[in-house]
């Protein structure tokens, strides 16, 4: 399973980087504004910087599907090796999802909250196709069974479209993922750590470096 990390802090990222099991990264216009970002074209070119070659996913603006396609084209421009131009899953994203395809531009079909979403996006030949888990938690469904849903149908007929599982709250939840066979996941820092977390790891270690010192 891929690690992305879901952020646009260049400090979290720098970091996630530098455990050295990154595969890429996503961000959306909420987490853009949340850093103060000004400049989105520079951003994602020091986002890229740091992790390089490395897929970058990077949201468009615009909500009409001509204004989409060109907006990608922009984006996808500012690094063709990285960027991987994010389109919501309306009428207007699918056209452009479409289109965007045609121009073999990778994309990233976001704000997916049902099977039948995924299907139009995977049709569409996007590259990757976001649930939002926590999303459907917060309004008492179970994101999970959605990752379960679209990998059977995904499964059923062979497409290529990657599960990329987004708004994931916390370490379970990227667990759950890969337990559910989720292609990618993509997760802030705190749920990336949480993997490493164990009470044992930490009384054993204490242990051997007491033990350690008794020898020689
Ligand atoms: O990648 C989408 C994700 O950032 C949404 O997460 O926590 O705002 O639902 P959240």
């Amino acid at each position: 399973m891929k690690i992305f990390i879901d952020t646009a802090n260049l400090k979290d990222i720098q970091e996630a980087e530098n455990l050295g099991i990154l595969d890429g990264v996503t961000t959306n216009p909420s987490l853009m504004a949340k850093e103060g970002v000004t400049d989105v074209n520079t951003h994602y070119q020091a986002i890229c910087n740091i992790c390089k070659g490395k897929p970058v996913s990077a949201e468009v603006f615009s909500t009409q599907w001509e204004e989409m396609v060109e907006e990608g084209k922009a984006l996808y421009a500012l690094n063709p090796d990285q960027i991987v131009v994010k389109i919501p899953i309306t009428e207007e994203g699918l056209k452009a999802l479409v289109k965007l395809n045609e121009l073999n531009i990778p994309t990233n079909c976001t704000l997916v909250f049902s099977v039948g979403q995924a299907l139009l996006a995977a049709k569409a030949g996007a590259k990757f196709v976001s649930p939002f888990v926590g999303r459907l938690d917060d309004i008492s469904q179970h994101g999970m069974e959605l990752i379960h849903d679209i990998k059977q149908v995904f499964a059923n007929y062979g497409f290529q479209t990657e599960i990329l599982a987004a708004s994931i709250r916390h370490t379970n939840h990227l667990l759950s993922c890969a337990q559910a066979g989720s292609d990618v996941v993509t997760a802030p820092l705190k749920s990336i750590k949480g993997l490493l977390n164990h009470p044992l790891t930490d009384i054993g270690l204490e242990k051997f470096i007491a033990d350690s010192k008794k020898i020689g």
